[in-house]
């Protein structure tokens, strides 16, 4: 039910509204700050609109299920789609302006650039998602051009999405802060993801190993054991727990996402995993700290 004393939301489809309104905002000097989303809005969702408050006067969250992100055998069209009580979510959490474009308008007929970050696209999810960051950094470089935000904020649970954002905006000098929100995790770590929901109750008993795993293989490398040894600790944690399969378990440089092993002596790291149970692929990844 909605509140009645929540903040107005004002729900847009065109870029020209978008514009309009962040350019009313900027007149009287507010600052703004951008929550891109693909919906089916949960609490780390909402964590992402609570940290962007903090940094802005203004929050806009988009909602976009992006096609070019998913791969011809990924869940496209099977993806949530729950716009109304999303609404509802977005309103009682006083986020100022929801943009939800169509494809239509994020893709006209003849559009055809792609942003490519390739060096920080390759490896973990790059190689089992072939094409899925390009379509990420397209649409998110669309997003952040469109809105001209002064922050926008991404979730560190999608590490590798992350990297990749964080460097198309500097490469690009589109002038924006990029803020990474550590994952939101459930009480017993699971982090947080719409796609918990397809878990089996067993499978979801099973799902917070992922983390336990990834703990395990930083506190090895801090009583300083290597990468190798590290992960095929990790490796095997995660298989006697029942994920399979395991597409990743590595340790990578935290900036450049470089191999531990290729990464100058001192760089701060990061674990990073990914793997399934069942029909459900799950990611989840840690500081080296
Ligand atoms: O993380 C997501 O939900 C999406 O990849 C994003 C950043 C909204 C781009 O479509």
């Amino acid at each position: 039910m909605s509140d009645p004393t929540a903040p107005n939301l004002v729900i847009v489809r065109s870029v020209r509204e978008l514009r309009e309104a962040v350019a009313g905002w900027r007149r009287v000097g507010e600052t703004v700050g951008l929550v891109p989303t693909m919906g089916a809005l949960h609490t780390a969702h909402m964590a992402l609109v609570d940290e962007a408050r903090k940094h802005a006067d203004r929050v806009v969250a988009t909602i976009f299920v992006n096609p070019t992100q998913f791969g011809p055998d990924e869940d496209f069209s099977s993806y949530p789609r729950r716009e109304a009580r999303d609404i509802e979510t977005l309103r009682t959490h006083g986020v100022d302006l929801l943009f939800a474009p169509g494809v239509e308008d994020m893709y006209p007929a003849g559009f055809e650039t792609n942003v490519n970050v390739p060096d920080i696209s390759q490896g973990l999810c790059g190689d089992h998602r072939p094409g899925h960051f390009a379509g990420v950094a397209t649409i998110v470089t669309k997003l952040l051009l469109q809105a001209l935000p002064d922050c926008a904020v991404f979730g560190e649970k999608d590490y590798q999405q992350l990297q990749v954002i964080r460097r198309l905006a500097l490469d690009l000098d589109i002038p924006v802060a990029i803020i990474g929100l550590p994952t939101v995790r459930e009480a017993d770590g699971l982090a947080v993801s719409s796609r918990n929901a397809n878990l089996s109750p067993a499978d979801r008993a099973t799902a917070p190993k992922m983390h336990v795993a990834l703990k395990g293989v930083a506190a090895r490398l801090l009583a300083g054991e290597t990468a190798a040894v590290a992960c095929a600790a990790g490796h095997e944690a995660l298989a006697a727990a029942g994920f399979s399969p395991i597409e990743y378990l590595e340790v990578r440089a935290a900036d450049t996402l470089l191999p531990a092993s290729q990464a100058p002596a001192g760089t701060p790291l990061r674990a990073l995993a990914a793997a399934w149970l069942g029909e459900t692929r799950l990611i989840d990844n840690l500081p080296v700290a």
